[in-house]
């Protein structure tokens, strides 16, 4: 087993859509199956804390997105689950670091940024409504990352900005002490020419535009919901453009070359909307199905899930206390 680190955080905002599993779930999990890299894998609960201020909806929010990544595959003997919340040393390291870092970085931080705007371009005062969670959120999660000096840290597009700052963080604190303490983490973003799976109205599919597909619909639910695609008036005998078709957009993700060619084929011979969005669900659910019955299971016997995070938690203090006891150290404070 590696010695180097690839560590993740999972938002717990309720159940994962179709996208969180094809863009974020299924690909950490193949990193973490093919054993280059001890994986750290946690559920960021502190995170959503500064937007759920709701005891019982963060606390089933947790099990269900524990649940969700446990019943696609990860397997907590390859890889340490575990829930933020569980590492007082995060959040030591939390302070530590809140002193190393810029006040204008968190300014231009895009999260920040982007609800100033909205309170801006509504005549409201810019910072309504913004809690300071949201303000040094990066920094957070640069504890999140540094506390076990993790090197790689697979993540959304959208987070690059969060591991640019996590690594500024880590030069200035290394730069104060002379010495590499943090390793500068680098991120890593899924590749590929289709990596966004596309939602309901054909936009990246996200809870925020409402178009997404929940990852464990019962089976009924997940037919009438991929019923919901929009599609034109064409007639069902006349031909249609594979390449132009979100049907096709969202099978590919789902499917084998073979299976493409050949449901490409049916496209240009003529294929009824309704026939294409039942082959859309046959693949879905094939992906799908094994993961619904083991995320049932799992939830029927939620003590699992507690003693998975436990030991998770367990194991990653083992480091993490022995980091910040060395930090403590060159601050000064010990
Ligand atoms: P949402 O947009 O629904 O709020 P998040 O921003 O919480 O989703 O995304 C969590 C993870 O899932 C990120 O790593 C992101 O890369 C991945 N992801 C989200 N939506 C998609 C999508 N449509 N296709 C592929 N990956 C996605
Ligand atoms: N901010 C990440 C997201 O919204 C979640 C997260 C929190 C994270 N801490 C992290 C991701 C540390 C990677 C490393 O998806």
């Amino acid at each position: 087993m590696s010695s180097k680190i690839c560590l993740t955080g999972i938002k717990p905002t309720g159940m994962p859509h179709l996208g969180n599993y094809m863009g974020a779930i299924k690909p950490a999990i193949e990193t973490a199956n093919k054993g280059e890299f001890k994986g750290y894998y946690f559920i960021a609960d502190y995170h959503s804390l500064i937007t759920i201020h709701n005891g019982d909806q963060l606390r089933s929010d947790i099990r269900e997105v524990a649940a969700a990544w446990l019943a696609s595959g990860l397997d907590p003997k390859k890889v340490v689950l575990y829930k933020q919340s569980d590492i007082p040393e995060i959040l030591e390291l939390n302070w530590i670091i809140n002193c190393f870092t810029a006040k204008g970085l968190m300014n231009r931080a895009h999260a920040y940024k982007a609800a100033v705007q909205t309170n801006t371009e509504n005549g409201k005062d810019e910072d309504q409504g913004v809690n300071l969670g949201l303000f040094t959120y990066p920094i957070l999660m640069a504890a999140d990352i540094l506390h076990i000096n993790s090197d790689i840290v697979p993540v959304g597009e959208d987070q690059l900005q969060h591991i640019e700052i996590a690594r500024d963080i880590a030069s200035s604190f290394n730069h104060a002490y002379k010495k590499d303490f943090f390793k500068l983490p680098k991120a890593i973003v899924a590749e590929g020419e289709n990596k966004l799976l596309p939602g309901l109205d054909g936009r990246k599919m996200s809870k925020s535009y409402n178009n997404h597909i929940p990852l464990l619909l019962p089976e009924k639910k997940l037919q009438k919901t991929i019923n919901k695609i929009v599609t034109d008036s064409t007639g069902p005998e006349e031909p249609k453009d594979p390449n132009n078709s979100l049907i096709f957009d969202m099978y590919k993700f789902f499917s084998s070359n073979e299976e493409q060619e050949a449901f490409a084929k049916r496209f240009r011979e003529g294929i009824g909307w309704g026939h294409a969005k039942a082959e859309l669900f046959n693949v879905v659910n094939r992906e799908v199905a094994p993961i619904r019955a083991e995320y049932d299971k799992l939830l029927a016997d939620p003590g699992y899930i507690d003693t998975v995070l436990k030991d998770g938690a367990d194991a990653v203090r083992e480091v993490s206390s022995r980091q910040l006891a060395e930090i403590k150290k060159l601050i000064g404070v010990s």
